[in-house]
């Protein structure tokens, strides 16, 4: 297949691209480049990549339809990934426009671009945050009355309604993924990242948001890739929605800090909490997923919760940070 990863160099649309490649598809990357293009470097300078025309690479704001447009007067599209969208839910909190431009309008333009091309294929990167706070429900795809608290949330909710419209109105194959907390290599954003980050700087006093009690599922990128490949291979008909999660519970932020704290080595570092009970505004403290779904779909994921996080700290002491 020809398939067109939006938001493809970011932290989980580059692991995607890897393992489509790996899989034998055609990859057109379109992407803004908001994190740099670290992530598909390798790609970029792949000598048999570019002789075969596999990997194509587009420097495009994806919110611009007629950037769109191209894109699919370009290629013949067979499936469209999309995965752009504002990563920083906290800068998107004070900057409201972000999400409605990067997670929002991106999908509306390529719903459009989709239905102008007669592209039928659409895999949608939602999130957890669709839900809102329902931390005593274990949360189904059938869970209704949703109310995001986030401006990210609403943004990906309405994405998520959007999708629907265009399934029934234009005959779209929609898989829907709602994503718990993704981590592993090449993350550049959340609790593990922070932590590292910050006792690089100050080895003996940690800063942590909230009061640490704040507890959610933290999956490893490459399980998550695995059913992402695994529930796409083929689209349709209509529209499918699946939790995406781990086994077991989520992982506390104080068991972050504890995680960082003993892979880094150190013996004397202080946790000082900023107090209340959640990072910050717009933040969702705790929620857990009932997965059966994807279960009886054939997906097992590989590690827990706690060892995903211990890995991600492993891969990021490994890559040198
Ligand atoms: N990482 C997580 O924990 C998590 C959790 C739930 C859902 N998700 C969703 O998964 C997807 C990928 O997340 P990620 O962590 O890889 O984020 P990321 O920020 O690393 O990747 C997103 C990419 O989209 C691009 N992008 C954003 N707006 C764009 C625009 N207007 N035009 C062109 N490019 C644009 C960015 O440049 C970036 O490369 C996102 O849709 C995100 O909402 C991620």
């Amino acid at each position: 297949m020809k398939i067109l990863v939006a938001g493809g160099a970011g932290f989980i649309g580059s692991h995607l691209i890897d393992r489509l490649l790996q899989e034998g598809h055609t990859i057109v990357c379109a992407d803004k480049l908001i994190f740099g293009s670290d992530n598909i470097q390798h790609l970029l300078n792949d000598q048999k990549l570019e002789e075969t025309g596999k990997f194509k690479f587009h420097e495009i704001e994806l919110a611009d339809q007629k950037q769109v447009d191209n894109l699919f007067a370009e290629y013949e599209i067979d499936a469209v990934y999309h995965l752009a969208a504002n990563s920083d839910i906290q800068k998107g909190g004070k900057e409201p426009d972000i999400d409605f431009n990067d997670t929002f309008l991106t999908t509306r333009t390529i719903l459009e671009g989709m239905r102008k091309a007669d592209v039928k294929n659409i895999f949608f990167a939602s999130t957890s945050a669709v839900y809102g706070e329902m931390p005593d429900v274990a949360l189904t795809e059938t869970t209704g009355g949703l109310q995001p608290v986030s401006y990210y949330g609403g943004a990906k909710l309405a994405s998520e309604a959007l999708i629907s419209s265009y399934v029934s109105m234009c005959g779209l194959n929609a898989v829907i993924f709602r994503f718990p907390n993704v981590i592993g290599p090449r993350l550049t954003h959340g609790a593990v990242f922070d932590f590292i980050r910050k006792l690089r700087q100050n080895p003996h006093e940690l800063e942590i948001l909230g009061d640490g009690t704040q507890c959610k599922p933290y999956i490893y990128v490459f399980d998550l890739i695995h059913a992402i490949v695994k529930l796409t291979k083929d689209f349709g008909p209509g529209e499918e929605v699946y939790n995406i999660s781990v086994k077991g519970g989520g992982t506390t932020v104080t068991h972050i800090a504890e995680i960082v704290v003993e892979l880094l080595g150190l013996k004397q570092t202080a946790f000082r909490y900023t107090g209340g009970d959640r990072g910050w505004k717009g933040d969702v403290p705790r929620f857990s997923y009932d997965i059966s779904k994807v279960l009886s779909a054939g997906w097992e994921p590989r590690y827990t919760s706690d060892e995903a996080v211990r890995k991600t700290v492993e891969d990021a002491l490994e890559a040198g940070m």
